[in-house]
């Protein structure tokens, strides 16, 4: 009762918040399902499947049906826990692992799944059989989080193949890895087509064509499932597939993750959705709602697409799931609590860490016929069905299903050759002057780069853990490096290799090989503002021009997550391959690279674009009858070696808006600047804010982006913290140097208690989950003091935090004028912070009353002496 009198109180509060912050409630953009083309899944659920969900709905709890909506994280449930809640499902996040070791062998993986499994069906309900929960992972690109496994070049680089039955072929490799770790279940393939390519996600997308990626999305669905209808379909070695992420994740304002798509409808549906249909008819599932809004509506909270389009009019039989505490940002929700995402459509939540909450609340909801039995049994029966079709209910364990614990199928020689293969297939040659390429192997050859040597950077982000920035080439036992390909390649042909980080050789080469480009990311952490590469370390140009300069031929490989404007280095270079992010395979770049021993070629640059290029730091744009603008090279562009071909000086001007030219710049003209974000914090949990209007989890404040200006309001309820943080960065040269957090700002109600203004030194959004058998304590229900612990704001290495209390100088400021605010970095050090690795730059807390709007965030190097206070 107590229980139940808080849940709601905490609703109703959050709810006048959210009014508060909102103005009025948001009416959802209309949808015209008949206008959507209509889509037929290819397998139609049989009969006999329709009479076991029947018997399992009709004899099953109201608590066993709730179980099934709930996916929970390895890292916050350990497998005893699924005795007393039979949960639906189980996923492995991004950086959660056996043991909370993201370097767990395949072993590991298998037993660990198969604990799962066994506790699931254990101390089952009399009333039916047992129903065994579904364990997903992200297998984005080969099953690259388990260290050993076959890593395929990230989507972007398989877009420039153009080639579906490639697609299929990884798909069913992919497959065959995951089973073998007893894993039936894997969030890919995305099919974003994303036409902003600042975006952090990109390299997750096929191509910037809606036509290739529905030519693929068909493709990888079958391969990893094998073909619907057939008897390969969820056979051995085959695992669900998850179309994601639906819908507009690719078509973002200026390309920020998890952000706002305008786009209009027509264009979401021609552009957006484009391998939606072909991916149903080829059988897929399962598919993964988007974190993104469109036209201001959360995908999470959009009923028309979620159910009138997509299952509907698609007839979607499968299942939705929701992203990962994708509720925390639905007005009027929490991530502990909200029915709404369940009637919009979404039927199992994504609640790795508040997956207790979200399993009571929900369970207090259909009680209370919040939750009406019609939409429960439907979501119920559809998490079942598809359990039913992968033949779950028929399957052995999953350490004794067929395949499982053969790990020598994880990089097997036979799914290599298959990587390798797409690496040739997806290398894109740009410039190739006086033909430099294929270069005689039987020669000098020197390889330089920062990456050149580096199979951490080759995988790119998805890879081991979540942003996979912190891999060495032994976390890949059995990869290759791109150094470690051509050092085969030149030595076969009695060729001689000299590896140097810094460029420098002992005898001079008949050419350079330089690898570079950028270093691994995902999601958010890898939004950028422009595309320059790379704007703060021009140590790589300066390499390339110094062997120019020489007269040694230049080759550089350019790794990278999408197309970025490189026209300085394509200048410095005689021939540029755009290498994308090529996995473990690295000896497929130097396949291409030369000539064969007898002088023929191997095999020819075959890649094209499937993303244009552009010709400036800032993205290409599309018309509304998809006509690209501001191309380098447009999508199909690719060189053959055997074509002489010669491109000329380029502008070496990036063409930047004066406004992006800023360096150190936090908040500006309405918008935090990629790759940062804010963040809202109270005493239950933080939130990354991606909507214009957002409150804090349990409402201590809310913030509303009101061009150009950020509109903070605290609300005195309890301690809340404003924050603009992402990647740690190290600080402490520029503390040295003299450099200041400068904020300007205007107060329109006085701090009412103590207010701290400072720096975090922690990752607001990275997560240390306990290891999977720790200890959860039992009943925990939503309460401000049970859910997630406060986030620490005071670190940076001082017990008071890098923050210094700034409330005299707020309560002196005359309200309703501008005020700049600046504060000497030095000032922080000097209460003992340590500032190697900021992960927000910026934080305000107070418990009190306080609304602020800031109009500009910046880190100002050389600033004018001011005090401490
Ligand atoms: C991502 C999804 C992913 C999920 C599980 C989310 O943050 O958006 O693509 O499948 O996490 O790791
Ligand atoms: C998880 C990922 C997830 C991400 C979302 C990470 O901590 O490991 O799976 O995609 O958070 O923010």
């Amino acid at each position: 009762m107590q229980q139940r009198w808080r849940i709601a109180t905490t609703h109703v509060a959050r709810l006048i918040v959210m009014a508060v912050v909102t103005g009025a409630s948001h009416a959802a953009a209309p949808i015209h399902p008949l206008e959507w083309p209509a889509a037929a899944p290819a397998i139609a659920p049989d009969p006999a499947t329709e009479r076991l969900v029947d018997q399992l709905l009709a004899s099953m709890s109201a608590e066993e049906k709730v179980g099934q909506l709930i996916q929970a994280d390895i890292g916050s449930i350990r497998p005893q826990d699924l005795r007393r809640y039979k949960l639906g499902s189980i996923l492995a996040g991004g950086n959660a692992a056996p043991g909370d070791d993201v370097r767990a062998s395949a072993a590991r993986w298998l037993a660990l799944v198969d604990a799962y499994y066994r506790a699931s069906v254990a101390d089952a309900s009399a009333a039916h059989p047992p129903i065994p929960i579904l364990f997903g992972i992200d297998a984005v690109h080969g099953h690259a989080r388990i260290p050993g496994a076959t890593v395929f070049p990230h989507n972007v680089g398989l877009g420039a193949a153009h080639d579906a039955a490639l697609i299929e072929k990884i798909g069913q490799a992919t497959a065959e890895e995951v089973a073998a770790t007893g894993i039936d279940w894997t969030f890919a393939p995305t099919i974003a087509v994303v036409r902003d390519v600042r975006w952090g996600r990109s390299y997750e997308s096929y191509s910037e064509d809606p036509a290739l990626v529905a030519a693929y999305a068909g493709a990888m669905v079958t391969g990893l499932q094998g073909a619907a209808g057939s008897s390969h379909f969820m056979g051995p070695g085959h695992v669900l597939a998850t179309i994601k992420h639906f819908l507009g994740d690719g078509g973002t304002i200026a390309g920020r993750d998890q952000f706002d798509d305008r786009s209009d409808e027509r264009t979401l549906r021609e552009v957006h959705a484009a391998g939606y249909p072909p991916g149903i008819s080829a059988g897929a599932l399962i598919v993964m709602a988007s974190y993104n809004s469109w036209q201001g509506t959360k995908m999470h909270a959009n009923h028309a697409l979620l159910t009138d389009v997509l299952k509907g009019r698609w007839q979607f039989p499968g299942f939705v799931v929701g992203d990962w505490n994708a509720q925390e940002e639905l007005p009027g929700c929490s991530k502990f609590d909200c029915p709404d995402m369940l009637m919009a459509g979404v039927d199992m939540v994504m609640a790795p860490d508040s997956w207790r909450q979200n399993y009571q609340n929900l369970l207090g909801q259909v009680q209370s016929g919040r939750i009406p039995p019609a939409r429960l049994d439907d979501a119920v029966r559809r998490i079942l069905r598809v359990k039913a079709m992968a033949g779950l209910f028929g399957k052995a364990a999953p350490n004794e299903r067929p395949g499982a614990g053969q790990f020598d199928l994880l990089g097997s020689p036979a799914h290599r050759a298959i990587a390798r293969e797409a690496v040739r297939k997806s290398l894109v040659l740009l410039k190739n002057n006086r033909q430099l390429l294929p270069l005689d192997a039987h020669a000098r050859i020197l390889v330089t780069g920062a990456l050149a040597d580096d199979i951490g950077a080759q995988c790119g982000g998805w890879s081991i853990d979540w942003q996979g920035d912190h891999n060495s080439n032994a976390d890949f036992p059995g990869a290759t490096s791109i150094f470690g390909g051509i050092k085969a390649a030149v030595e076969a042909a009695g060729g001689s290799v000299e590896l140097s980080p810094d460029g420098s050789f002992r005898q001079r080469p008949a050419a350079a090989i330089v690898v570079y480009g950028e270093t691994p990311y995902a999601e958010f952490e890898g939004d950028r503002e422009t595309l320059e590469f790379s704007p703060d370390d021009h140590s790589h140009l300066q390499l390339l021009r110094r062997l120019h300069a020489l007269g040694i031929p230049v080759v550089s490989v350019f790794i990278s997550g999408r197309p970025m404007w490189v026209n300085r280095e394509l200048n410095a270079s005689d021939a540029f391959v755009a290498a994308w992010l090529p996995g473990s395979e690295g000896a497929g770049v130097a396949d291409l690279l030369f000539r064969q021993p007898d002088g023929s070629m191997r095999e020819d640059f075959a890649a094209r674009l499937g993303f244009s290029w552009p010709a400036t730091a800032m993205p290409v744009t599309f018309s509304d009858s998809g006509r690209v603008r501001g191309a380098l090279f447009r999508r199909g562009f690719g060189l053959s070696v055997t074509q002489p071909s010669q491109l000329g000086r380029l502008a070496e001007d990036p063409r930047l808006p004066p406004a992006l030219r800023a360096r150190d710049t936090l908040f500006y003209a309405g918008h935090v600047t990629a790759p940062w974000s804010i963040y809202l914090a109270d005493p239950t949990a933080s939130v990354r804010v991606t909507t214009s209007a957002q409150p804090s989890p349990d409402g201590a404040l809310s913030v509303q982006l009101d061009p150009p200006l950020l509109q903070v309001a605290w609300s005195g309820r309890s301690q809340g913290l404003l924050s603009i943080g992402g990647r740690p960065v190290d600080y402490r040269a520029l503390a040295r140097d003299g450099a200041a957090l400068r904020l300007r700002y205007r107060m329109s109600a006085p701090p009412q208690q103590p207010v701290r203004v400072g720096m975090i030194c922690e990752a607001p959004y990275r997560t240390h989950p306990p290891p999977a058998d720790a200890a959860v304590s039992p009943d925990v229900a939503h309460s401000p003091e049970a859910a997630a612990p406060p986030r620490n704001w005071a670190l940076c290495g001082t017990a008071s935090g890098a923050a210094l209390d700034l409330t005299a100088r707020l309560a002196a400021a005359r309200i309703g004028a501008w005020h700049t605010l600046a504060i000497p970095l030095a000032c922080l050090v000097d209460q003992g912070a340590d500032l190697s690795l900021v992960s927000a730059p910026f934080a305000v807390a107070t418990s009190g009353a306080l609304a602020l709007s800031i109009s500009d965030v910046r880190i100002v190097r050389q600033a004018p002496k001011t005090p401490c206070r």
